[in-house]
């Protein structure tokens, strides 16, 4: 229960990366997950859509590189997930692409007009899932048809606006390597995934570069990726 003027948190259900922040990411925020390929972005984001189902929080996968068949087939086979969660107000996987047909902006120029239809129909689409919990992946390829910062940074803002309404907390995925980007300045949060060779083996790490409406460590962590979920040690016990 969140103390007066505190704002509540969205428990990620990733018990290393809950402990980073103090108890999960505060709700209604945006989080920018980015890093490199295969740095375990999109395990993270599923599993964290995953224990929002488990604890009652329906979720909303809107894939823009894979289809959601494609997708499905190569999510990570967590032991504690179950197909039967891939159903409206459990676990909902949408093509941006069909979101994109759907508003009849295929084809148009990325421009104000466009970008508040985008972020309408996103907005419906939450509502109408239910969704407490939203990941895109990746928001690059949005991003990367908007040519003008300050209609990114628009984007930004009403997605956060509509996500407030909602009281839904997104996961933005990103392959930027740096987050010094429009959606890095404006998104709540950012946490950085990353490679690490020691020792000639590829680790995987994670760091939370800023989470506003809490305090964190920014220290680096070693993630495994297994079936009992995304595990996070600290860099030093991580046997580096
Ligand atoms: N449960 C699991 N156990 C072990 N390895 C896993 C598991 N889930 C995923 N992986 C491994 O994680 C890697 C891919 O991770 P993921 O797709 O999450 O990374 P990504 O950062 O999203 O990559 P990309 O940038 O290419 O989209 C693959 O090498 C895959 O074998
Ligand atoms: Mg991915």
């Amino acid at each position: 229960m969140a103390k007066k003027g505190e704002r509540g948190r969205c428990a990620t259900g990733i018990e290393g990366l809950d402990n980073v922040l103090g108890g999960g990411i505060p709700t209604s925020s945006i989080v920018l997950l980015a890093g490199s390929c295969g740095t375990g972005k999109t395990t993270l984001a599923f599993e964290y859509l995953v224990r929002g189902v488990i604890s009652g929080e329906p979720g909303l996968l809107i894939t823009t590189v894979e289809t959601p068949d494609r997708m499905i087939s190569n999510l990570p086979r967590f032991r504690f997930f179950e197909a039967s969660m891939l159903v409206k107000s459990k676990l909902s996987i949408i093509n941006l692409q069909e979101i994109i047909d759907s508003a009849g902006l295929s084809g148009s120029d990325m421009d104000e007009a466009a970008i508040k239809k985008l972020v309408a129909v996103i907005a419906k689409l939450v509502v109408a899932h239910k969704a407490k919990r939203l990941v895109i992946d990746t928001i690059d390829s949005v991003l990367m048809e908007i040519k003008d910062e300050t209609l990114s940074s628009m984007l930004m803002a009403d997605l956060s606006a509509a996500l407030h309404r909602s009281e839904c907390t997104a996961m933005l995925v990103s392959s930027a390597e740096k987050c010094d980007r429009i959606e890095g300045r404006v998104a709540d949060g950012i946490i950085m995934m990353d490679n690490l060779e020691r020792r000639w083996v590829l680790l995987r790490t994670m760091q939370v570069v800023k989470m506003k409406g809490t305090s964190h460590s920014r220290s680096r962590y070693v993630i495994d990726l297994t079936d009992a979920g995304v595990l996070v040690t600290p860099l030093l016990k991580g046997g580096v």
